[in-house]
């Protein structure tokens, strides 16, 4: 049908040149125009299919017809209720009158109810008895009539105020349909030969190319998304924060250990075995094992001893030491327990002190109460430095660098308080689309408190700054709650399609 119907079309712009009102084709299936709005649809399709292919071009116009509801189409098969009726009854003086019931029984409950009332209107029937009798021998049922002439054109000659009467009785109801003018395209041929979407080897070996028709192509059309696996967007954060490390030849520290001592966690860097930061409420602590094996004797005699009574310059925190505490396992508050490790071993270097850069970007626990910008574990990225002599100003200098490199260009400092570092400075980043300043970081020179029990020269400074790495990548991509990032409730979807590349 499909085909006939492109055929009908293009046949009819190559004699007529074009076709003015589609609703005057004459169907192949039906031999009949294609008045009604059904028919029009089937055209509409047709032209479609050669409009893709510029066959043709066609105009639409908006009309509104009527079509019949299945009440109708059931009249237009079988007649009017109150013709059933009539039929069904005998002619005065000719036969025996039939009660209600009867005819009940003959046409049906709608027919007889319906239908009784207008045939009784019209004339047709009338009373004997009980009964009911036909009072003219032949009737013309106008209802059909009509019916069948809307059926095949969609409209009534006699007028409006009949449509109207057969709306009401819901014979018909009034649709809005389309009809097209219809010209030839700039491909247009009578020929409905599919065109061509690939050239094929056997249609150069053919030579069938020369002749063949082909589809454009269309570059409006999204692409089919590509299958396979994606790179989470803190991934690809972590990845490109790596890479200005490396550019600015800082070598990557190992933290794979999730599981540190209070000792490494703690201890090493100062932090008083007193501080909030290792209550249960802040840390998470391992029951099984309790307790981690003893660090180096030497070094942890020196690290016990400054917090208990000071040196190097320091009076210490004057607060007895628990070994017990310094040997609790915990899950890592911070990614500057490996970086104390490294450290540790850099200043042991048995061939005397080199300069170091290191960083590491690796998970953390802290034991936070959950909202939209807080997780029990987050991702930290870290910087130190070590080296003779450096200033605060290097430590500046280096981050001015290195959050250029992520784009942020606006960076201010704040004087801050860590136990580890002295001075410290808190990092803030003009956020131009809140278009305020936002912490993005904290720094600081570590204190030689933490360095000199290590084993570090006198003149060795070292400095380090951390951020997180969910803060970035939540403004890079626009995501506002890190529930949408991190965890159960994360889009795989979302993170299929988050771009690979930020600019
Ligand atoms: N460890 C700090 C934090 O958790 C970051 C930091 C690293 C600060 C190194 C100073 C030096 O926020």
């Amino acid at each position: 049908m499909a085909e006939a119907l492109q055929r009908l079309i293009l046949d009819s712009l190559q004699s007529g040149d074009f076709i003015n009102d589609t609703r005057s084709l004459i169907l192949p299936d039906k031999g009949q125009p294609a008045e009604c709005l059904e028919d029009q649809i089937t055209i509409l399709g047709a032209l479609n299919s050669l409009s893709s292919r510029e066959m043709v071009k066609y105009d639409t116009h908006d009309v509104s017809s009527h079509v019949l509801t299945p009440e109708g189409a059931q009249i237009v098969k079988d007649g009017s209720h109150e013709a059933r009726v009539w039929s069904a009854l005998s002619l005065k003086g000719q036969g025996a009158p039939i009660t209600p019931v009867q005819l009940k029984g003959i046409v049906g409950d709608e027919a007889s109810k319906v239908g009784q009332g207008r045939a009784f209107k019209n004339g047709w029937i009338g009373k004997e008895g009980n009964g009911l009798i036909k009072l003219v021998p032949e009737i013309q049922d106008a209802t059909q009539v009509e019916l069948q002439e809307v059926a095949s054109t969609g409209s009534l000659k006699a007028g409006e105020k009949i449509l109207a009467d057969l709306r009401k009785r819901k014979l018909i109801v009034l649709k809005k349909g389309q009809w097209f003018t219809v010209h030839k395209g700039s491909q247009f041929s009578t020929s409905t030969a599919k065109p061509e979407t690939d050239l094929t080897a056997d249609m150069l070996t053919s030579g069938s190319w020369k002749t063949a028709t082909y589809k454009k192509y269309n570059f409006e059309a999204e692409g089919i998304p590509t299958t396979g696996g994606a790179l989470h967007p803190l991934l690809k954060v972590r990845e490109e924060i790596r890479n200005i490390f490396l550019e600015m030849g800082f070598a990557e520290m190992p933290t794979q250990s999730f599981v540190e001592s209070g000792f490494w966690c703690f201890d090493a860097l100062f932090v008083p075995q007193q501080h909030p930061a290792r209550d249960l409420q802040d840390t998470f602590y391992l029951s099984d094992p309790k307790q981690s094996l003893d660090p180096e004797p030497a070094y942890y005699q020196r690290v016990s001893e400054t917090h208990e009574y000071g040196g190097f310059g320091s009076v210490g925190y004057r607060a007895p030491w628990s070994h017990e505490e310094s040997r609790k396992l915990l899950l890592r508050t911070h990614t500057t327990a490996s970086s104390a490790h490294m450290l540790y071993k850099l200043a042991a270097k048995y061939d005397g002190f080199k300069p170091a850069k290191l960083f590491s970007i690796d998970r953390v626990f802290r034991n936070e109460t959950m909202d939209a910008t807080h997780l029990a574990e987050f991702h930290q990225v870290e910087g130190v430095v070590a080296d003779r002599d450096l200033t605060l100003a290097d430590l500046i200098g280096f981050m001015r660098v290195f959050f250029k490199k992520m784009g942020i260009e606006k960076v201010r400092f704040k004087p801050a308080y860590n136990p580890y570092t002295e001075p410290s400075l808190e990092i803030f980043a003009f956020h131009p689309m809140l278009n305020r300043w936002v912490e993005v970081g904290n720094s600081g020179m570590f204190r030689p408190e933490m360095l000199e029990p290590m084993g570090f020269p006198k003149d060795v400074r070292v400095h380090g700054w951390g951020l997180s790495l969910e803060r970035p990548t939540m403004i890079r991509y626009g995501i506002n709650n890190i529930r949408t990032l991190v965890g159960h409730k994360v889009s795989i979807e979302g993170i299929e399609r988050s771009p690979a590349v930020m600019f």
